[in-house]
């Protein structure tokens, strides 16, 4: 069954609270979740195995360690997702990026896949799929079954903001998928909207409305 971590790190708590408030404007608004992306991003890789090395200091030798392993791709769910996309890369710069477009119909709220683009090798990575929202779920589901349906093994799903019907979904479609997440809200409401949330993520951040 997928596991759940919700961060409740006082930096990635102080800075949600400043992406959620209406008052925030557009260039704070994308800083700010380009911050939280690179401190989750942190908190995701705690598990990253490493191996011992030995380094030659200006003073002498140091026995130390590097990341050993499984290669990393991230791959943003257009549009939102690429608002963290630079903000995990400062902190895996190795990662390697791929694209899945997706957009919510706004009647059926079901998603409409319109691009998919991933690193050539697929089966030997790890990816960690990013989005702001979590709502439904049903963005989410989809873009996990565009990488499983290419070969990808193992996945993650990295989101600000959750609504507990969303999680549930993603639960049950992908019982091998962790989702790590800066908070989980109280529900959606009406119209498919998180609720209290933070708004239209891709709105907010590329200034459309
Ligand atoms: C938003 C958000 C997620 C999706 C979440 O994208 O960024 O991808 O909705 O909703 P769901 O869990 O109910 O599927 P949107 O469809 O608004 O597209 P955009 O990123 O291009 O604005
Ligand atoms: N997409 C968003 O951008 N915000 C929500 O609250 C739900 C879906």
């Amino acid at each position: 069954m997928s596991k759940v971590f919700v961060f409740d790190h006082p930096l990635i708590q102080h800075k949600l609270t400043y992406i959620r408030d209406k008052k925030t404007g557009t260039k704070e608004f994308r800083e700010l979740v380009d911050e939280v992306a690179g401190l989750m991003a942190f908190e995701i890789t705690r598990d990253l195995p490493t191996q011992d090395v030995t380094v030659e200091t200006p003073v002498g030798l140091a026995n130390s360690k590097t990341i050993a392993g499984k290669k990393l791709g991230l791959v943003p769910i257009l549009r939102a997702g690429l608002g963290m996309v630079d903000g995990i890369l400062r902190m895996i710069p190795a990662a390697k990026v791929g694209h899945v477009g997706l957009y919510r119909d706004p009647k059926t709220l079901q998603p409409v896949e319109y691009y998919v683009k991933l690193p050539t090798d697929v089966e030997e990575r790890e990816f960690i799929v990013i989005d702001p929202m979590l709502a439904t779920g049903g963005s989410a589901v989809e873009a996990i079954n565009s990488l499983k349906k290419r070969g990808a093994r193992t996945i993650k799903l990295m989101c600000l903001v959750a609504a507990p019907e969303g999680v549930e979904i993603v639960k049950e479609a992908h019982p091998d998928v962790d989702i790590y997440l800066a908070a989980m809200d109280e529900k959606l409401n009406d119209h498919g909207y998180i609720v209290p949330g933070l708004g239209d993520a891709g709105d907010r951040l590329f200034g459309t409305k």
